[in-house]
């Protein structure tokens, strides 16, 4: 019998949605905790496979969600194609700014990333022989525009004004920029799948923050060729986009890029999201990751919303984004078991 993620990604309307959900491995989980101070650091658990199988592994034998993603992170990539990386506790991400011509012309050639990125796809390998096999394994990588934002300006922001910038006053390199992470990310998915990803996903985290033919250009455009690549070499693979907080982008999205989902964050409301993108196929979200920190009878309304909302059509049940640290893991199971039993 194919596993329930994958036949709701080819359309197919289940009594109960599949569910999963965004940094289901990670800080809110003890046993997280527990084998991130066993690797050392976030980064030398991302690059050891046992330990990154072992963590992707943990909520899942917990909740028994129905995919399990790949524990890694967006900023592997940009990594393997030479920018030194760090992250700073409590902080974030830290890498070396990448924003001039040189800088851009001086990335290692997109053959190169395999190197680093080799005991990335050695985890997938594991997962794979590992899951249970009513479990779908999700691959993924962070969008162009995403990974872009954070090369550029060296950390997370809220505004993403160093990307903006470098976008409006030297267009060029912006967009090389642009088209080397793309051409790279084709690879570094397709090496996923290659070793056992059986879904893929783009997380462009920062898409709201593109508008109008910036949103083509650099949210959709890169998007579609990323998926135009990997249709070509990998037809059966089913892949998700994530433009967050696109509002009014998300129509239409899977239709312009080839996506198979669009995962929704909850600024848009279920019955938005249910009239205006589910009409073109799966969707996945989009309860707001708030819940998993209050809890109680507030998060069982709102669950209960979000899947009679997108009750009519294709649906992945998720959240809008990633659980955040503060979360209890009785409020998932709360979460989990509401979806299940209504
Ligand atoms: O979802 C999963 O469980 C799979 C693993 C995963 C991580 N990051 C692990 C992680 C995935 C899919 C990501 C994606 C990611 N990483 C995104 C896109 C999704 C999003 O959240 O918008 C982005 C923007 C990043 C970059 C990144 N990684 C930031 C900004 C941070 C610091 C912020 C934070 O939450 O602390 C990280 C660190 C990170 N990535 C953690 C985890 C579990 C926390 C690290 C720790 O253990 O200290």
């Amino acid at each position: 019998m194919t596993k329930t993620i994958l036949r709701a990604l080819k359309g197919e309307v289940l009594p109960t949605p599949p569910i999963w959900m965004m940094r289901q491995a990670g800080r809110y989980l003890p046993e997280y905790r527990e084998t991130r101070a066993k690797a050392g650091d976030f980064l030398s658990l991302c690059y050891n496979p046992e330990l990154a199988a072992e963590v992707t592994l943990q909520p899942i034998r917990r909740y028994g969600f129905d995919a399990a993603i790949l524990f890694a992170d967006i900023l592997l990539l940009p990594q393997a194609l030479g920018p030194k990386l760090w992250f700073e506790t409590g902080e974030g991400p830290r890498m070396e700014t990448t924003d001039t011509p040189g800088q851009v012309a001086n990335l290692k050639p997109t053959e190169a990333i395999h190197e680093t990125l080799s005991p990335v796809y050695e985890t997938v390998r594991i997962l794979s022989r590992e899951l249970p096999k009513e479990t779908t394994l999700i691959g993924f990588a962070g969008a162009p525009w995403t990974v872009a934002t954070y090369m550029i300006a060296g950390k997370g922001s809220k505004d993403q004004a160093a990307a903006h910038a470098l976008k409006a006053q030297d267009r060029p390199t912006f967009q090389a920029l642009i088209d080397r992470i793309t051409e790279a990310t084709v690879e570094y998915l397709s090496a996923q799948i290659e070793a056992g990803a059986e879904v893929v996903k783009l997380f462009d985290s920062w898409a709201g923050s593109l508008k109008g033919q910036d949103f083509k250009d650099f949210a959709e455009a890169p998007t579609q060729k990323i998926i135009a690549a990997l249709k070509a070499r990998h037809p059966g693979t089913p892949i998700i986009a994530f433009p967050r907080e696109a509002g009014q982008g998300y129509i239409g999205f899977a239709h312009r890029t080839g996506a198979d989902c669009v995962a929704i964050d909850n600024s848009v409301s279920p019955e938005w999201a249910a009239a205006n993108v589910q009409i073109d196929g799966c969707v996945q979200g989009n309860l707001a990751p708030e819940h998993m920190v209050t809890g109680g009878q507030a998060l069982i309304a709102a669950t209960r919303h979000v899947v009679k909302a997108f009750s009519k059509g294709p649906h992945i049940f998720n959240l809008g984004h990633g659980i955040t640290p503060d979360a209890h893991p009785d409020n998932v199971q709360l979460m989990i078991d509401t979806v299940r039993g209504a």
